[in-house]
């Protein structure tokens, strides 16, 4: 069974990580167009940084939760495509994960497009080890850019037999998509939510409650299938 998994926010809430359109989500807390778009970060990157260096120190004091650990179990049977930017599916052991949004632990350089592990924290002093230029930036995709690796996801969407969407709101274009683009090739799609999605109805099922508890349960019904 050819298993395309999306995941958003809502798989790493139980770490700690914020959310963005849940009732405190950052986007009720900051402005996303100063601190998520390439203009915002045109006008005040001084900003932009501060906002990434208080996720970044967020991600690297949280730890995976039993979400994370449980579709570890689906290594080499799944494909996991997620939103998120942090790496929570890899420090639990996760492999083949797909970052359309990019890396919180990454930089890109805006100058040069060179590509490294972020320190800690980023300044706009942070000079690009490649051209040296100081045009760092997060490696993390801005509201108005285009996703990463979507060749790559439109084939797996082609070709899945089933489509699960974990822990995301379905706001957001193009992943918001994804379930109606696998169910047009024929695949059967679950959402695993806290509650209903904006596109909850484009689903087959709908499983509610916190992924802590929803998945581990839903990965070992697979594996017993
Ligand atoms: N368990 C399961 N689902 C949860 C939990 C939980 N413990 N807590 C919250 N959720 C669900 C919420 O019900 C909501 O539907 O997770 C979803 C989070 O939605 P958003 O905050 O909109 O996050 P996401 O869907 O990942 O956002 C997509 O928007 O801002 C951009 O680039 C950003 O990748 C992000 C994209």
């Amino acid at each position: 069974m050819s298993l395309v998994i999306l995941t958003g926010a809502g798989v790493s809430a139980e770490s700690g990580l914020g959310t963005f359109r849940d009732q405190d989500g950052l986007w009720t807390q900051y402005d996303l167009g100063e601190v998520a778009t390439p203009q915002g970060y045109a006008r005040n990157p001084a900003l932009v940084h501060e906002f990434y260096n208080a996720r970044r120190a967020n991600l690297l004091t949280s730890v995976p939760n039993a979400a994370h650990e449980a579709l570890v179990k689906l290594n080499g049977r799944a494909t996991l495509i997620t939103q998120n930017v942090d790496d929570l599916h890899e420090r639990a052991g996760s492999t083949n994960v797909i970052h359309m949004h990019g890396e919180l632990m990454q930089a890109l350089c805006a100058n040069c497009g060179h590509r490294w592990t972020a320190p800690p924290a980023m300044t706009t002093a942070t000079p690009c080890p490649a051209c040296g230029q100081h045009t760092a930036r997060p490696d993390v995709v801005w509201f108005g850019e285009m996703p990463y690796h979507m060749d790559r996801i439109e084939n797996l969407l082609d070709q899945c037999e089933t489509f699960v969407a974990i822990g995301t709101s379905g706001n957001v274009y193009p992943a918001a998509g994804f379930v109606e683009w696998a169910r047009a090739a024929g695949a059967r799609a679950v959402e695993i939510n806290l509650e209903p999605s904006d596109v909850a109805r484009s689903f087959d099922e709908v499983i509610l409650g916190p992924a802590t508890e929803t998945v581990p349960a839903w990965v070992d019904a697979i594996l017993s299938a």
